[in-house]
């Protein structure tokens, strides 16, 4: 008998303790686990503005996921965001940080979250491809925690995603993305639009590209008029087509893939380490 007790004094505690730490499940022994875990009080968090939710993707639809470099920009974006938010469609805008330069930009951005589309990194200052080759480790560290930090500053949300300007990944830069866990973004479809800068060119290239699959991430650049305002057409056809327009992030959880720090993906289906 007293071993017994002596059993069930050392068990029931620790069954508690195991509970309060959610080892058992948890959740039905609410008034035990308040008086053995404490927890630690809770600052009162910053308000930031939070993505949509993103119970409207429905992975069982084909997902497209749009991207826009370069940017942001004041009427070329601000007419994309207006598409989007006109076909309830979203996207990723890949921002360089030292082109967030004004209020009408910043807005756009803010917009963008807004609206349920995603913020990435495309770095600080958009060196040329040679110029940025040749950067040190600690210059590429430069260059994505200031835009880090610059995003942040204006939507609260620190970018989850990366991708290089002019697409040249060196192993110094695969080091400082991967310590920070950012996938390197690239893209499916390069619809080529800050060469051709013709809206009929840049519909075509989306529209009857022969790569254009369920989980294509799409590159374009939101610093061209010909490029919003082929926009609308493109977003369109692509609803027509049975596509969902989602962002990156959406995109990769979707399709149950976890995004690599330092890893390059093409789309949900393709990626090299
Ligand atoms: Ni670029």
């Amino acid at each position: 008998m007293f071993k017994k007790i002596v059993k069930y004094a050392i068990i029931a505690p620790l069954a508690l303790i195991m509970t309060g730490c959610g080892i058992f499940g948890g959740g039905n022994n609410q008034p035990y686990v308040d008086v053995i875990v404490t927890p630690p009080p809770t600052p009162t968090p910053e308000p930031t503005p939070e993505p949509t939710p993103t119970p409207d993707v429905d992975p069982t639809k084909k997902l497209i996921a749009l991207t826009f470099d370069d940017g942001p920009r004041v009427e070329s974006t601000a007419l994309i965001l207006d598409t989007l938010e006109k076909y309830h469609a979203k996207a990723t805008f890949f921002v360089v940080g030292n082109c967030i330069t004004n209020d009408e930009r910043k807005a756009n951005m803010k917009r963008a979250v807004e609206l349920g589309c995603e913020i990435g990194n495309h770095s600080y200052s958009h060196p040329d491809a040679g110029k940025w080759k040749g950067l040190t480790y600690e210059e590429y560290c430069e260059q994505i925690d200031k835009t880090n930090e610059a995003v942040e500053a204006v939507t609260g949300i620190k970018p989850k995603v990366f991708r290089c300007p002019g697409g040249n990944l060196t192993d110094p830069l695969k080091k400082a993305l991967r310590e920070r866990n950012m996938p390197n973004m690239y893209w499916y479809i390069d619809t080529l639009d800050w060469r051709n800068r013709d809206v009929e060119m840049n519909v075509a290239s989306v529209l009857e590209s022969d790569r254009l699959k369920d989980g294509a991430i799409i590159l374009m650049h939101d610093i061209h008029m010909p490029t919003a305002q082929a926009c609308e057409r493109i977003v369109k056809g692509l609803q027509e087509k049975g596509y969902q327009l989602v962002t990156i992030s959406e995109l990769f959880s979707a399709k149950g893939v976890e995004l690599k720090g330092a890893t390059t993906y093409y789309s949900s289906f393709s990626s090299k380490d």
